[in-house]
C-alpha cells in the first residue's frame, strides 16, 4: 500500500514540478585521498585511470547503516525534543531516519588536486576552481557511455521548456523580449531510476556520495536527475540553484502539510539544495560554458552587486559570460560541484544560501548543450526528522 502511495507521489511530482529536484545509499567515506603536489604526477597518474573500463562494472558498495543513536547523541543539544518531532512528520516506513548533520570537503588552494576512488579500483581527479564556495571540477566523472545513455533516456521521456522556480519564463518569451533578454533558454525533463534503470541510478548516486562525502541515504532523499539540452543562443543566467530567503515553513522535499498535494506546494516551500553535481554529457562545439560570476568575490564587491537592483546586468551572461570569476568549458563527462549553503555553525545543519554559488550557462555560440544536474538537498535543524517525499531508496 505504501508502495502503490509512494508511486502515485512521484508521478503527481513529475506532473506538478518543473523546476529542479532528487538523491543515494551509500555512507562508505573515501579513505584512500591523495593530494597530488606534482603537476606532472597528476597527468600520469590520470592517464593511468582505468575509467572506462570499470565504470561497465556493477558497484555494489555494501554501505554502512547511517547509526542513528550516535547522532542523537551528537546533536540532541537541548535544540528540540527528537521524539516530538518525529512523530508530527513520520512515516511508517522512515520513521527511524534522520537528515544527518552536513559534511562539507574544504580545499586548501585553487588548483588543488586530489584523487578519489569513486568507483572501486579507480582513481578520479578532483580539481578546486573556487573556494568561496568551494567548487570543484572532477574530469571522467561520468563514461562517455553513461552520458551517451542518460542523452537518450532523456530523448526517450520527452523534453520540454525549461521553467524557473517562482518566476514564469513563458511570460519573459511572450514579452517577446529579445532571446539574450530571457533568463533561461533550454529544453529540460526529469530522469531517475524508473528512466535509467535502478541499477544505474544507484551507481551514480553511490558515486555522487563518495565524491560529495555525503551520506547515500540523504542523496535518495533528493530530486530526481534535471536533464538539460541548449540549442544555439541557448542560456541560463546567473541564478542560485537553491532559494535565497528562509521564510517559508518547508524545504520542497518535506512538503507542506495539506499543501502536499496540491499546486500551492510548491509556492509553500523553498528549494534547499545544499549542494549542485553537474555533469557535462556532450562537448559543445563552442560556448556553453557555466560562469560564476562571484566565485571567491571580495565582500566589498558582493555588497556592490547587489545594492543596487536597477544594476543587475552582470546576471546576464550573453553579455557578461567572460567577466566572471569562474568560467568552466563543457568537457564531456566532466562534473563540476559546488555548494548552493553554508552549513550552520551552531546546529551542523542546511545554513544560509551563498550568493558566491550565482552561476549559469554561458550562449551556446556553436552545436548543442547536454548538462545533468543532481541537486543533492537538507533540511534546517528543525526538520531533520520529516520524510522527503522524493524519496527512492529502499
Ligand atoms: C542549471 C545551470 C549551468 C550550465 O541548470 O541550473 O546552472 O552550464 N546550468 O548549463
Ligand atoms: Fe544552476
Amino acid at each position: 500500500m505504501a508502495c502503490i502511495a509512494k508511486y502515485f507521489v512521484i508521478i503527481f511530482l513529475f506532473n506538478i514540478f518543473t523546476s529542479s529536484v532528487y538523491l543515494l545509499d551509500n555512507d562508505k567515506r573515501i579513505n584512500d585521498v591523495k593530494i597530488i603536489e606534482d603537476h606532472e604526477d597528476a597527468v600520469v597518474a590520470h592517464e593511468k585511470l582505468k575509467y572506462h573500463e570499470s565504470a561497465q562494472k556493477d558497484i555494489h558498495d555494501e554501505g554502512q547503516e547511517y547509526d542513528i543513536d550516535e547522532i542523537e547523541q551528537d546533536n540532541n543539544d537541548g535544540l528540540g525534543d527528537i521524539d516530538e518531532i518525529g512523530d508530527i512528520n513520520g512515516d511508517e516506513e522512515e520513521d527511524e531516519y534522520q537528515f544527518p548533520p552536513l559534511t562539507r570537503l574544504d580545499p586548501e588552494y585553487v588548483g588543488q588536486e586530489v584523487y578519489l576512488e569513486l568507483v572501486d579500483g579507480v582513481r578520479f581527479r578532483r580539481i578546486t576552481r573556487a573556494m568561496k564556495p568551494p567548487v570543484f571540477e572532477i574530469p571522467g566523472f561520468l563514461s562517455d557511455e553513461e552520458c551517451d545513455y542518460i542523452i537518450e533516456a532523456a530523448k526517450d521521456n520527452g523534453l520540454e521548456m525549461s521553467a524557473l522556480f517562482g518566476e514564469d519564463v513563458e511570460k519573459q518569451f511572450d514579452a517577446d523580449l529579445p532571446l539574450e533578454k530571457v533568463t533561461r533558454v533550454s529544453q529540460q525533463t526529469w530522469l531517475d531510476g524508473t528512466h535509467i534503470g535502478g541499477e544505474f541510478w544507484d551507481r551514480l548516486q553511490t558515486r555522487i556520495s563518495k565524491l560529495t562525502e555525503l551520506p547515500i541515504d540523504m542523496i535518495q532523499r533528493g530530486e530526481p536527475m534535471q536533464v538539460v539540452s541548449y540549442k544555439e543562443g541557448g542560456h541560463y543566467h546567473a541564478h542560485i540553484d537553491t532559494v535565497e530567503y528562509n521564510d517559508k515553513p518547508c524545504c520542497i522535499q518535506t512538503g507542506c502539510g495539506e499543501k502536499e498535494l496540491t499546486p500551492e506546494w510548491k509556492e509553500c516551500c523553498r528549494l534547499c539544495r545544499y549542494a549542485t553535481v553537474l555533469y557535462y554529457l556532450q562537448d559543445v562545439e563552442d560556448g556553453g560554458e557555466t560562469a560564476f560570476p562571484l566565485a571567491d568575490a571580495k565582500d566589498k564587491v558582493l555588497e556592490e552587486k547587489f545594492a543596487d537592483d536597477n544594476n543587475d546586468d552582470w546576471h546576464n551572461l550573453s553579455y557578461n559570460c567572460h567577466n566572471s570569476s569562474l568560467v568552466v568549458k563543457p568537457k564531456k563527462g566532466t562534473a563540476i560541484m559546488w555548494y548552493n549553503h553554508f552549513v550552520d555553525t551552531e546546529t551542523g545543519y542546511l545554513g544560509e544560501a551563498d550568493l558566491r554559488s550565482h552561476h549559469g550557462g554561458c550562449d551556446i555560440r556553436k552545436g548543442t548543450k547536454w548538462i545533468a544536474n543532481n541537486w543533492i538537498s537538507s533540511v534546517p535543524f528543525q526538520d531533520r526528522f520529516k520524510r522527503s517525499l522524493f524519496y527512492t531508496g529502499p
